[in-house]
């Protein structure tokens, strides 16, 4: 399972990228709202820094609208792909997407239809919320076994981005369940380095080191 970071923050991503585990960046509207800085020229700084999929999100509700802001989108850097929501609308602009070969990133997943459909379609990813799903009582971990099952059973090559991750344990159950990749908050990103054991164990390491 690879790692990308979900925030529009561009020192987070500095950061995260620093330490050479990052293959990836997702952004949503709420995530760019909060930066409070333009859209496009926040993207052109994320996919200078990073080379692997940057995903940015439309905002149009029709195909019509989707596709010529997502060509805008693709148009920034090479390593854009263009977040679509999980709508009628969404799935035709996915199709005209992936004909035009650019690459999208379908949002808003909270079952296993929505997956295959959005796969079929010809999404490059699919990115089920686990968080919002936990949220409401259901399990958000359920469903990336299901997908994963199901992409498997039938050759697809779509890949599963493990989305609205709350905590390390989130990051753990996916890869174990078959997500391809882990969209992180920076938070959570720092909370996966840490273990009591490991502080503890550099703490005594160099006490012995400076009593000799
Ligand atoms: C990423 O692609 C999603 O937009 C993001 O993980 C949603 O996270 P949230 O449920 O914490 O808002």
């Amino acid at each position: 399972m690879k790692f990308f970071i979900d925030t529009a923050n561009i020192e987070d991503i500095r950061s995260a990228n620093a330490l050479g585990i990052l293959a990836g960046v997702t952004t949503n509207p709420s995530l760019v709202a909060k930066e409070g800085v333009s859209f496009h020229e926040r993207l052109k700084e994320i996919t200078d820094e990073v080379s692997g999929s940057v995903s940015a999100e439309v905002i149009s509700e029709d195909a019509e609208g989707m596709i010529e802001e997502g060509k805008e989108l693709a148009a920034i850097a090479p390593n854009i792909t263009v977040k679509v929501p999980m709508t009628l609308e969404g799935l035709k602009a996915v199709k005209a997407f992936s004909d035009l070969n650019i690459k999208t990133n379908v949002t808003l997943i909270f079952n296993a239809n929505q997956a295959l459909l959005a796969a079929r379609a010809g999404a490059s990813y699919v990115s089920p919320f686990l968080g919002r799903l936990d949220d409401i009582g259901q399990d958000g971990m359920d469903l990336i076994a299901t997908i994963a099952g199901i992409f498997d059973r039938h050759g697809i090559e779509t890949e599963i981005i493990a989305a609205s991750i709350r905590h390390p344990l989130h990051v753990t159950d996916a890869a174990l369940n078959g997500a391809h990749i882990a969209t992180i908050p920076y938070k959570v990103l720092g909370q996966l380095v840490k273990h009591p054991l490991t502080d503890q164990g550099i703490e005594k390491f160099l006490n012995d080191w400076n009593k000799k």
